[in-house]
């Protein structure tokens, strides 16, 4: 088969990332029969820089005529001090906003590797830790009404939270539909104790969940979950929560993996079409020295071939060749440790590549 891919690598280390991540999958292409062809997108800092937009409107199109797009990661220092609709993150909330992608797939995920790169105690951790975080992406404060307006106290600011029924079913679908395939346990994380959004939140998780009589539903609420996350990590499987509590708890889950280099995203909508793109940001600092790790970005490559095209041999193919150059001791300066090997971003991807192997 033959699929279109809309390939937007935007700022800092996004190109040579990026390029290690075609690279696997031609290779994969190759071995499995897949033809992938490629539209270079525009999209971030370079964007602005091009076009004046962060979000060109030909970027859009191309990506909606695409089976799926593969990001690499956007923003700068240079773009820093723009007012807020000009930020190079707005192509991120536009993306996700025109393209439909409401559900966000974190996976954090202990490497047995990296284990040591892990900041929590041993008896903490386990023999691994294996999180999923399904995160709304298209709902709540990062879309509500906001503002500045003259209110009792003076001037102020406003942002608001609301999510319909229709918004939170959908992906209380989602993290079901996933915890089926893992352990059968979904956390629900919310604020139900004062937010009246997240009181609803948690009636229509609880509705849903009477259909999927063979997984197991908790509640927590955020806070609580912010700590349950560090005391006690090993009790999660899918968690499920919104926009804003999923940006926060999803950074906080990949920082006790220890390697924030290492993990991929996926944002998805209605039907297959999908965002992929690694967790971690642009690097500014090490951009264009060929030291970025290029894993996160090989693991995104791996969820797209698993949930756009459900290749899920094709996925596994990539997963393993990964964990091989791991077993082997290649390491990129990130998750490198005493008497391993330290390697390049090109020189990662091209062992990676070289470990691709049928199954
Ligand atoms: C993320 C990022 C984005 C978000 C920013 C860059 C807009 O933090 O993907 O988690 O807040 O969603
Ligand atoms: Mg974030």
């Amino acid at each position: 088969m033959s699929y279109k891919i809309a390939v937007i690598p935007g700022d800092g280390i996004g190109p040579e990332i990026i390029s290690q991540g075609l690279k696997v999958l031609d290779k994969v292409g190759q071995m499995y029969g897949h033809t992938f062809e490629y539209n270079t997108l525009l999209a971030g800092g370079c964007a602005i820089d091009a076009t004046g937009e962060p979000l060109p409107n030909e970027t859009i199109q191309v990506c909606k005529k695409s089976d799926a797009v593969i990001l690499g990661a956007v923003g700068g220092p240079k773009w820093d001090t723009l007012p807020g609709n000009m930020r190079p993150e707005q192509a991120l909330l536009g993306l996700r906003g025109q393209l439909g992608l409401f559900a966000n797939l974190r996976p954090a995920v202990i490497y047995k590797e990296l284990i040591d790169a892990c900041p929590l105690k041993p008896e903490i951790v386990g023999d691994s830790i294996d999180i999923m975080v399904v995160r709304e992406l298209t709902g709540g404060i990062y879309f509500g009404e906001r503002g500045r307006r003259l209110g009792i106290k003076g001037q102020e600011a406003y942002d608001t939270e609301a999510y319909s029924v229709g918004e939170v079913e959908r992906i209380a679908k989602i993290a079901f539909e996933i915890a089926r395939k893992r352990n059968k346990r979904v956390t629900s994380i919310d604020k139900a104790n004062i937010l009246e959004s997240s009181r609803l939140w948690r009636e229509v998780v609880t509705d849903i969940s009477s259909n999927y009589p063979d997984v197991t539903l908790d509640h927590l609420y955020v806070d609580n979950a912010a700590m349950q996350l560090i005391r006690a990590p090993r009790q999660f499987d899918v968690i499920v929560t919104s926009n804003m509590f999923g940006d926060i708890l999803s950074d906080e889950a990949s920082m006790i993996t220890g390697s924030i280099g290492m993990l991929p995203s996926a944002s998805l909508g209605e039907n297959s079409f999908g965002l992929y793109e690694p967790i971690h940001g642009s690097a500014p600092d090490i951009a264009g020295q060929d030291k970025a790790n290029p894993i996160a970005t090989v693991l995104s490559i791996a969820m797209f071939l698993r949930y756009t095209l459900n290749l899920e041999r094709e996925a596994q193919t990539v997963e393993n060749a990964v964990n091989r150059v791991l077993e082997e001791g290649y390491r990129t300066g990130d998750i490198m440790s005493p008497g391993k090997t330290l390697v390049g971003t090109n020189k990662m991807g091209e062992l990676i590549t070289e470990k691709l192997s049928k199954i």
